[in-house]
């Protein structure tokens, strides 16, 4: 059978990086989707992935009609999308009562409306097949809040509630829609984290060390296989014991 073609948003950040790899790891061919990066960025990339089965494609979550036209693009040239990782994601922490309707609307933009975006620009190619991974990267802080994050605990908890009224809509066409929820990472996101708060939070990790990238990669990847078909609906926490619930 020819390899499946998994499509990562948010395809050369700190998580999604690291996801395109472990799915390249596991068969896939894999497209990482990204706003136009510069030059150095993306030879950085193009060298942390070398000998994976990983390309670059330009694009932006937020504009529908560019990821109907991205989408076309890469199944002409790929062939269909089989795996969505919707891993892009932007933070703009602020208080709620300093914070302007641009910082608000920009991270529903990006980490929610890009959910729906490329999404729905692939799922009826994954119903008409009969066989389709979708996973949604939400956040430890969906689950919880963040003082701060008035609009990235909207954005990451309305993505858990897409992922369950999705998956009961595909579920008999071979399709599964899931979520991770990261904790604290070693990514650049968490490391713009004021640093006396980010080492207190470090600190309180149960397990006691930060989250790496892999830690991510390997859950979203167990949840991509073929043989997670009967795991839907779910939301996967990766946190180190952060948040602990049932
Ligand atoms: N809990 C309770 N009170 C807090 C607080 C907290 N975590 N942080 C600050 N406060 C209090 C302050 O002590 C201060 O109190 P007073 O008014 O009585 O002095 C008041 O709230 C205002 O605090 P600041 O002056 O710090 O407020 P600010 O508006 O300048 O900064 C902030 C607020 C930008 C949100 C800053 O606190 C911050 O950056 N917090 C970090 C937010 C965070 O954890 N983001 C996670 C990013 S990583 C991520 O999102 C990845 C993931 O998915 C896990």
């Amino acid at each position: 059978m020819s390899k499946r073609i998994a499509l990562v948003s948010g395809g050369i950040g700190g998580l999604g990086s690291r996801i395109c790899m472990q799915l390249a790891g596991s068969g896939h061919t894999v497209v990482a989707l990204d706003l136009a990066p510069s030059e150095s960025r993306l030879n950085a990339f193009t060298q942390q992935v070398a000998g994976f089965d990983v390309h670059f494609e330009a694009g932006d979550v937020t504009d529908f009609a560019g990821c109907t036209a991205l989408v076309q693009r890469l199944e002409q040239r790929f062939g269909s999308i089989d795996v969505l990782v919707n891993a892009a994601g932007i933070t703009r922490d602020v208080t709620l009562r300093k914070m302007r309707p641009e910082q608000w609307a920009d991270v529903l933009r990006v980490n929610l409306d890009g959910v729906f975006n490329l999404t729905q620009n692939v799922i009826a190619g994954m119903i008409d097949r009969g066989y389709g991974r979708v996973v949604n990267i939400s956040s430890i802080n969906g689950q919880t809040g963040q003082f701060g994050q008035t609009n990235y605990c909207a954005a990451k908890a309305g993505m858990h509630g897409f992922t369950m009224a999705l998956a009961r809509e595909v579920a008999r066409k071979g399709v599964t829609v899931n979520t991770v929820s990261p904790g604290y990472c070693e990514t650049e996101m968490v490391k713009s984290i004021p640093q006396p708060l980010r080492e207190q939070i470090i600190e309180s990790i149960p397990v006691g060390r930060i989250g790496q990238p892999s830690d991510i990669a390997r859950a979203v990847d167990f949840l991509c296989a073929e043989g997670a078909s009967f795991i839907t609906g779910v939301n996967l926490p990766v946190n180190g014991g952060l948040f602990i619930s049932f």
